[in-house]
């Protein structure tokens, strides 16, 4: 074996790139659960790609056979059921793992520097993720793959002045048809996956340059011993490897009691409407995206106005790349910020579920606002985190007034004359919630100076 070691090794880094990376690296000693995300997040690109690669053995890219060859899977072809219930069990559970590992950077502060470049890549994943599954779910040609990107490509529609060429572009026709699901298709298959596939090698790369942060968010490469080994590290391999197997483990029961049981996840992860073929003549009663796009879809239903609500729904996914200039507080992890932080990533939390929900919910008066108070929430929280990069100085009062200010501006710029009773009604009700949402975060420190106070941050990592 070693032999066979050696004679690599004289022609490829095998030993130096397997001890840099893994036997070599040396991980925080302090990782808990949140940190199995990542390897997990690794495994599902790894299942989504394997399974992929047999379903596209017996897929058809044509309008006139996509459906049908979709069901043929299901039906005929030994093990096809599972292959594919695997891949649409499998977005949905591979956003339900980026999401887990995204909030956990937020809540330890991992985007933070000298982390910036792994939080930005991160970020160029997920737009390639939601690309991937955007297109992925045009394939299988049901009512909801075409009424669902009709909706999503008319978005560009509304760019001025471009907005046309932009949406004829994407469609590759002037309607939604084979040129589309072929193209579609070549995206979904080779492109994005390659492209997915290149940003996860680099986010890692990135990641040990600079080394994992963890719970305590102390930067172990500080403390060294004699040998220039972090204190507080341990090798990766077989420390981290035997316990994320671990967390492979637990998530393969759950990804396979759903597969085995619910597969369609209870028409979220497919939509009922999706057992049909698509019928261009016939708009289902009810469209909404799949659950992982929800929370920007009801951002976008948040905008009366298509193009401004369009910005707004994009705007909601770019402030998050440049949450690490927003979020100027020299303490990382959550566990030794003030209360007040607390508050704001649990409202942040309450409120991007609640625009998830509303986005899969028909339209109603109260939806409608409730979205809208959700959605301002949601951009009030990136000002409030800037407030608190610094408590001890923080003008809170400013910020109070300011943010508050801010909420009316936007409500008299959507306020309308010809609102019903209901609509004017649930407007004044629900204009409480920002309302409590500013003061919990900004009075709430202010006056009460214990929700102000931070925690110390030890030099070593605890636990
Ligand atoms: C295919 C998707 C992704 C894969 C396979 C992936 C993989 C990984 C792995 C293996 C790690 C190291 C282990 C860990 O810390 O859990 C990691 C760390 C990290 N990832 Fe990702 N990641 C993905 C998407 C994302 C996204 C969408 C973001 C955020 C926008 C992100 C941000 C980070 C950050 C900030 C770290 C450092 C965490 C720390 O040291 O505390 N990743 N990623």
């Amino acid at each position: 074996m070693s032999g066979l070691v050696n004679w690599i090794d004289a022609r490829f880094p095998l030993t130096k790139v397997w001890n840099e990376h893994l036997a070599e690296y040396y991980a925080p000693k302090n990782f808990n659960s949140w940190y199995f995300f990542g390897s997990l997040a690794m495994l599902v690109l790894v299942i989504q790609i394997v399974t992929g690669i047999f379903l596209t053995m017996h897929y058809k890219p044509d309008t006139a056979l996509a459906f049908t060859s979709v069901e043929y899977i299901m039906r005929d072809v030994p093990g096809g059921w599972f292959i594919r219930y695997m891949h649409s069990t499998g977005a949905s559970m591979f956003f339900i793992v980026v999401y887990l590992h995204m909030f956990r950077g937020l809540i330890y502060g991992s985007f933070k520097g000298p982390r910036e470049l792994v939080w930005l890549i991160g970020m160029a994943i997920y737009l390639a993720l939601m690309a991937e599954a955007f297109m992925g779910y045009l394939l299988p040609w049901g009512q909801m793959s075409f009424w669902g990107a009709q909706v999503i490509i008319n978005l560009f529609n509304t760019i001025p002045y471009i907005g046309d060429v932009v949406s004829t572009t994407i469609r590759g026709d002037f309607v939604i048809s084979d040129p589309t699901l072929n193209r579609f298709f070549a995206f979904h298959v080779i492109a994005v996956p390659l492209i997915l596939v290149g940003l996860v090698f680099v986010h890692i790369v990135a990641l040990h340059v600079v080394g994992s942060n963890n719970p305590d968010g102390v930067e172990i490469k500080k403390l060294k011993d004699e040998n220039g080994i972090p204190l507080d590290g341990i090798n990766f391999h077989p420390y981290y490897s035997v316990k994320d197997i671990m967390g492979v483990v637990v998530f393969l029961m759950v990804f396979f009691a759903i597969l085995f049981f619910i597969p369609e996840g209870g028409g979220y992860f497919l939509e009922h409407a999706n057992f049909e073929p698509a019928n261009p003549l016939k708009t289902p009663p009810h469209i909404a995206p799949v659950w992982y796009f929800t929370p920007f879809y009801t951002v976008l239903r948040a905008v009366p106005d298509p193009w401004y609500g369009t910005l707004a729904m994009f705007s909601a996914i770019a402030v998050l790349f440049i949450l690490p200039w927003l979020d100027k507080n020299p303490i990382k992890s959550i566990r030794y910020r003030n209360t007040a932080h607390k508050i704001n990533i649990v409202f942040f939390a309450v409120f991007f579920l609640t625009l998830g929900y509303l986005g899969v919910m028909p339209v109603t008066d109260f939806f409608r606002e409730l979205g809208t108070r959700a959605t301002q929430i949601y951009f009030l929280f990136f000002l409030v985190t800037m407030a608190h990069s610094n408590p001890a100085k923080a003008k809170y009062i400013l910020w109070f007034i300011g943010l508050f200010a801010l909420v009316l501006f936007t409500d008299w710029l959507r306020w309308n004359d010809s609102f019903t009773g209901p609509q004017r009604h649930y407007f004044w009700v629900m204009l409480a919630l920002p309302a409590i949402y500013l003061a919990s975060t900004l009075l709430l420190p202010m006056f009460v100076s214990r929700c102000n106070a931070e925690k110390v941050v030890p030099e070593r990592v605890t636990g």
